[in-house]
């Protein structure tokens, strides 16, 4: 498992100059409201993925009346030691492992993967179809070597061949787009299913722990089913010079959520979305770690509100699992069930920025 011992957090919102030192699985992060306590996951986020996981851009996070912000952290990672850095300014992100700079944030996520689940995953079914599809593709960037690279050149042939169909071409430059459009497509849309496939039979699993019923995910490709992107793009033609953009594919895909085979966005009250939305993370986490990876940390923002004490206990035991790591936050932490006395816990208070172990 990928084990974040201690971060140093400077200048990033409210949060002036902090060490901390964490449990090896449950971290908890207590605090009134505006003390902090999303701000630490976030800190984590930018050191894990060089982005903060609430799409908070550096001009949001950099301390007001700072220049910079910055996080570093010691990883234990496959049995090694890592140390990790970030530095943030308003234009510029530096990234470091063991001191050498790394041109990508994404080589930080080899080194530290992890899963979040803020208000964001906690409505995932009445959120845009794009961040239900952003489940599949952040589960695939860590188990599909290569899916990066296959997901930026299909979204580099979409613009192509957006601009040339705005440009009314129909010469061989619109052609050799399409080509590569339909060949990464259609290979998006296998691997997509693949996981799919393989986050319905996780979700199988621990359906009974989560005690809701059934949970499942359907994915839709983006065009008709049972056709060929090529034969989809032929059909739409006269659509997509209509609208000057390219009409299906992978990117107009759409993953619906069930409960007992019924869409959860009409049938499910708030406490059970977040029961669903920690079950559905929790399968993404096992798919990282069937996939031979290391076990992610996982990153709860306000878990509490909303869960009834059982649903709470519920939802910890599964992210627990496997002797996870896991960071929740809550306003209150005084009646929180920790799942089994065989973790390692700590607990955290913060007040203005300031924490302290409890
Ligand atoms: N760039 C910034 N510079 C300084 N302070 C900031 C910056 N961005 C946000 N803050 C402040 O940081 C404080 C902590 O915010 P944070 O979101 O971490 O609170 P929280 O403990 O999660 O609260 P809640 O319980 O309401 O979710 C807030 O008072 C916020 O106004
Ligand atoms: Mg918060």
């Amino acid at each position: 498992m990928a084990l974040l011992s201690e971060v140093v957090i400077r200048d990033f919102r409210n949060i002036s100059d902090q060490r901390l030192k964490f449990a090896r699985n449950l971290n908890v992060i207590v605090g009134r409201n505006g003390s902090g306590k999303s701000s630490l996951l976030e800190a984590v986020s930018v050191l894990g993925t060089g982005k903060a996981f609430t799409g908070a851009t550096a001009s949001d996070f950099v301390a007001k009346g700072c220049q910079s912000s910055m996080v570093t952290g010691t990883v234990e990672f496959a049995g090694c030691r890592v140390a990790m850095g970030v530095e943030k300014t308003r234009s510029a992100t530096i990234c470091r492992v063991d001191g050498q700079a790394v041109r990508s944030a994404s080589s930080l996520a080899a080194y530290m993967p992890l899963v979040s689940l803020d208000a964001q995953m906690f409505q995932m079914a009445a959120n845009a179809p794009a961040y239900r599809r952003g489940i599949l593709d952040r589960t695939l960037f860590h188990v599909e070597q290569g899916y990066l690279v296959l997901f930026q050149r299909y979204f580099r042939a979409l613009q192509n061949r957006n601009q040339l169909i705005r440009r009314s071409s129909k010469d061989d430059e619109l052609r050799y787009w399409t080509e590569e459009f339909v060949t990464q497509g259609e290979e998006l849309d296998r691997l997509r299913r693949k996981c799919v496939d393989r986050l319905n039979a996780n979700l199988r699993m621990y359906v009974d722990l989560a005690a809701l019923g059934d949970v499942s995910l359907v994915y839709a490709a983006g065009w008709r089913e049972g056709t060929s992107l090529a034969d989809a793009l032929r059909e739409s033609r006269d659509r997509e010079q209509f609208l000057g953009a390219t009409t299906v594919g992978p990117h107009r895909a759409g993953l619906k959520i069930l409960l007992n085979g019924f869409p959860v966005k009409q049938t499910t009250s708030r406490g059970q979305s977040k029961l669903i939305a920690c079950l559905i993370a929790e399968a993404q986490v096992r798919a990282l770690e069937n996939n031979g990876g290391e076990s992610p940390l996982i990153l709860v923002d306000d878990l509490c509100a909303e869960l009834d004490r059982d649903s709470q206990e519920r939802s910890l035991t599964l992210l627990l699992q496997e002797n996870r790591q896991v960071f929740i936050t809550a306003i209150y932490g005084d009646d929180l069930t920790i799942p089994s006395s065989s973790y390692d816990v700590r607990k955290f208070h913060v007040k203005h920025g300031v924490f302290s172990v409890a």
